[in-house]
């Protein structure tokens, strides 16, 4: 094939060896190549409806974008860095390959809408994935907050012991916030689905194109309403690095939690074998390296995020070749996203449950303190001296080291007369989930609730 640049009309010198390279995206946007034969046979399709190619050279293009994607598939297609990019590479692979009827194929298109129509379409595919990974994630939550909706272990707040919660309840949190990251995806392809080509360069194309029929045929809602917008956007790139962002810091805060659990001093949960690795000098360490990985993942595409916006904020219309800078942040944002989505999804069902640590950290740091006030408020006495009241016997309790449940009944009526000997039911672990039995309370009647309800959201 030859590596004649198609642009080389109007130049009298080669290009530099370096700028060649340094100017070419072949490397990357080769990773488009589906989505540009999409593009290509959809562009065609409506240039042969229009009348402004023959029948017959739309089918030869067909045929000949088919075989290229045959080749490609097959790993046989040999890409040139001279012809600088993927758009590139394949129209001269077929205008090699059919002769004249490839040399048409760019008629009423420019490299401009060319290119954003790809991303478009490869995004489009790859929000479907990740929708898929959070969906088996979440089932995979669901699945383990049924099996310890039971578990009780300490809620914290400032990670200090808060009111014990149970596990399955802890488990649906992290649920909601997969829910609302599934959402933000689904916002970002509906509003990123609208085609940009017939945009050609930047004012759009002198034939009479049918950007309805194109749009119709890619899956797109509609066509872009402005020409100079739909080739100079990102905004869609930027929208799905902000979703990924958000879901990054909700895996990095799960992976925080699964860190601190899986601790010796901790010791609420184990992690399986095949999620953690050891230390080349300590033998008896186990590390949680998935969460901590992607922990650390999370800083990469949150500076994606930053870098896209940063491309983008002062670019003038139209279309600028910043814009190649956009693929490499978002195909590292998607293999990553979909990495940390996959080893999330397969390790928390491996998860085994500590029953006694937590249990027993739940009846450290006074957990059932809020639930004595409640009880008091029951009896009739005013919250704010409820508070007062549980302050004092918690002070005790520090001093002696000992529960409030360990308190004597005299000792509690000290405090308060209103407190009778049935305080103790309101002071028990099992006790005070219970209680909050209400839509979003921990109780695990509620939290059976809340799982039924969540299966039928994301049926
Ligand atoms: N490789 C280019 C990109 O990724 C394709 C569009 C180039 N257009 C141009 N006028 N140089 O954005």
């Amino acid at each position: 094939m030859t590596d004649k640049k198609l642009w080389a009309g109007r130049f009298n010198q080669p290009t530099d060896a370096f700028v060649e390279a340094f100017t070419a995206s072949v490397e990357f946007d080769q990773r488009l190549a589906e989505y540009d034969i999409q593009g290509s046979i959809a562009h065609a399709s409506m240039l042969a409806k229009q009348g402004v190619l023959s029948e017959d050279e739309r089918d030869l293009i067909i045929a000949g974008l088919e075989k290229i994607r045959r080749q490609i598939a097959a790993g046989g297609f040999t890409w040139s860095v001279a012809l600088e990019d993927v758009h590139m590479n394949i129209e001269a692979a077929l205008t090699e390959d059919i002769g004249d009827a490839g040399k048409k194929l760019h008629t009423g298109r420019s490299r401009n809408d060319q290119v954003a129509t790809d991303v478009r379409l490869w995004l489009r595919d790859e929000i479907i994935a990740i929708q898929e990974e959070i969906r088996r994630f979440q089932q995979a939550l669901l699945q383990i907050a049924e099996r310890e909706a039971e578990t009780i272990l300490p809620g914290f707040t400032h990670l200090q012991t808060a009111q014990p919660i149970t596990f399955g309840h802890h488990m649906l949190a992290w649920f909601e916030m997969l829910q609302r990251d599934y959402g933000r995806f689904t916002d970002c392809s509906v509003r990123m689905n609208e085609l940009p080509l017939g945009a050609a360069a930047l004012a759009g194309a002198t034939y009479p194109i049918d950007r309805e029929y194109s749009a119709k045929l890619l899956g797109f809602d509609r066509p872009c309403a402005n020409s100079l917008d739909a080739v100079s956007d990102r905004d869609f790139a930027i929208e799905f690095s902000a979703a990924a962002s958000i879901l990054m810091m909700h895996l990095s805060r799960m992976s925080e939690e699964l860190i601190i659990w899986s601790s010796a001093q901790f010791g609420f949960i184990t992690l399986s074998d095949s999620f953690c690795t050891g230390s080349s000098i300590m033998p008896q360490k186990k590390n949680p390296d998935v969460p901590e990985l992607v922990r650390g993942k999370s800083g990469r595409i949150f500076g994606h995020l930053m870098g896209l916006l940063t491309l983008m904020k002062s670019q003038p219309l139209a279309y600028n070749k910043d814009n190649q800078e956009d693929k490499e942040p978002l195909f590292d944002t998607v293999d990553n996203l979909k990495g940390c989505l996959k080893v999330f999804a397969d390790m928390v069902p491996e998860i085994t449950c500590n029953h006694e640590a937590m249990r027993n950290a739940a009846l450290k740091g006074f957990a059932t303190a809020t639930d004595l006030a409640d009880y008091l408020v029951r009896k009739g006495i005013p919250f704010r001296d409820a508070h007062e009241v549980v302050g004092k016997a918690v002070a005790l309790c520090v001093a002696r080291d000992c529960d409030l449940a360990e308190l004597s009944l005299q000792e509690l009526q000290h405090f308060n007369t209103a407190i009778d000997d049935d305080v103790f039911d309101y002071l028990t672990l099992e006790g005070s989930v219970a209680a909050r039995d209400h839509i979003g309370g921990t109780a695990p009647a509620q939290v059976r609730n809340a799982i039924a309800a969540a299966r039928k959201r994301i049926q």
